[in-house]
């Protein structure tokens, strides 16, 4: 990667790490999930307002964790909002391919602008340990949308 857009992707990394968007717990959340990386011990809960359409209308989330961990977590809650479900599965599953340095195929049109975001963490891949510090805040908000209360990076 080039130096100037490696350095780049670190601002905009310190930039959510230290500025983390979406850092509070909306009292209508409609459900939430408890988030673990037990290497570190880093804890998030991310809160998520599903729609009766099954589109997410707001996201957030609290606790603690290392630069990278709030960073996605603050990115995540932005790009979530307003997308079904359904489409967040598939987003994930894209980063988190993304992010273990796995071929993601072709990429749907509508999850461009999206990835190009979520490229700034891409570095992760190189050190294994933090991918879990990249995904923690998605598996959270996986478990969330999809009934779990609890989720873990293992
Ligand atoms: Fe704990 Fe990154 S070091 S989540």
């Amino acid at each position: 990667m080039e130096d100037d857009i490696r350095e780049l992707y670190q601002e905009v990394i310190l930039d959510h790490g230290k500025n983390p968007r979406n850092f509070r717990h909306p009292e209508d959340a409609t459900c939430e999930a408890n988030g673990n990386n037990p290497l570190c011990g880093d804890r998030l809960t991310v809160f998520v307002k599903v729609g009766e359409d099954e589109s997410i209308e707001d996201a957030a989330f609290e606790g603690r964790g290392c630069a990278i961990s709030v960073a996605s977590a603050s990115m995540m809650t932005d790009i979530v909002r307003g997308k079904k479900v359904v489409e967040v599965d598939a987003l994930f599953d894209t980063f988190h391919k993304m992010c273990m340095g796995e071929e993601i195929g072709e990429t749907p049109a509508e999850f461009e602008d999206d990835l190009d975001k979520l490229m700034v963490l891409s570095g992760v891949k190189q050190f294994p340990m933090r991918v879990k510090c990249a995904t923690l805040a998605w598996h959270t908000m996986n478990a969330a949308v999809h009934g779990d209360s609890a989720a873990s990076t293992e």
